[in-house]
Formats: C-alpha cells, structure tokens, sequence
C-alpha cells in the first residue's frame, strides 16, 4: 500500500514556529515518525511538503494511479482553498484530514475545513500522533 503524507505551508517551520501551538519538534522529528510507522504498518509513506497551493494540487493530482491513500494536514490552506478540495475529490482517494493543533479550539476562521469536505475523517489536536492515527486508519480500512 502507497500513501502520500502531504504538508501544507509552514510545517516545515515546526520546531521554530509557536512552539506553544504546535510543540518543539521538528519537521524531520515528524517525516522520522512517519516512516516508523509505515515500516510498522508495512507500507510505503511518501511524504511531500510544500508552501504554494499550486503544488499541492499537482501532488495531490500526481497520485492519481499511484497512490491508496492520502494523510493531509493542508494547513492554512485548509480554511481557504476549494482547489484543494477540488483536487481530493478529483482523484477520489481516501483521504484523512490532519491538525496538529486543536483547531476547534481557535479562531473562528480555522473552523472552517475546504479540504475535509473530501476526507473520511478529520484528526485534529492529537499532535504529531495524528498522523500516526492517520496512517493506521488508512491501513485498517483500505490495506491489502
Ligand atoms: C494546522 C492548523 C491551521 O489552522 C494552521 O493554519 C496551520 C496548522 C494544524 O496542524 O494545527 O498551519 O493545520
């Protein structure tokens, strides 16, 4: 099974950026964290990082065939953008959204979610675990 970990802009700031939100571990802390557990699950995690919508739509588009699931923590893009909405639904593969932080809990702004209008689930305020739960969720339902 191939999944596609996807990140959206300024995850590769963890670490650096509010610490207080979104914890003291690094970008490579969490890309370490996935590849454990695909090697647990017995899977493939292809992870992609990316600050420009545009890319994340043309990943997104580029695991159409490739691909068996999508973890997806789109991250500002997430209250913002119906293209990368568009795209999950374009390709139809499961997908699950994920927040580090508990965004519920926040502005009023983050309570809106594009991207998990095409998810199965939505993850949110677990930390880096998320993804963790993310991935075996994935596995457990379409694994084979
Ligand atoms: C986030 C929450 C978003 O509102 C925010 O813009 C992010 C990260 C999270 O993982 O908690 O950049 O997606």
């Amino acid at each position: 099974m191939n999944i596609l970990v996807l990140n959206g802009p300024n995850l590769n700031m963890l670490g650096i950026r509010e610490p207080g939100i979104y914890g003291s571990s690094t970008y490579a802390d969490l890309l370490a964290l996935i590849e454990e557990t695909a090697d647990r699950l017995g899977v493939h995690a292809e992870c992609y990082q990316s600050n420009h919508e545009g890319d994340l739509v043309d990943k997104i588009q580029w695991a159409y065939g490739r691909i068996d699931g999508i973890v997806i923590n789109p991250a500002a893009y997430t209250h913002t953008s119906v293209a990368i909405l568009d795209a999950l639904k374009a390709v139809s593969i499961p997908a699950v959204e994920v927040h580090i932080s508990d965004v519920d809990s926040r502005e009023a702004f983050r309570q809106i979610s594009y991207a998990g209008l095409a998810c199965e689930k939505t993850i949110k305020g677990h930390g880096f675990a998320g993804y963790r739960e993310a991935m075996e969720y994935l596995v457990s339902a379409y694994g084979h």
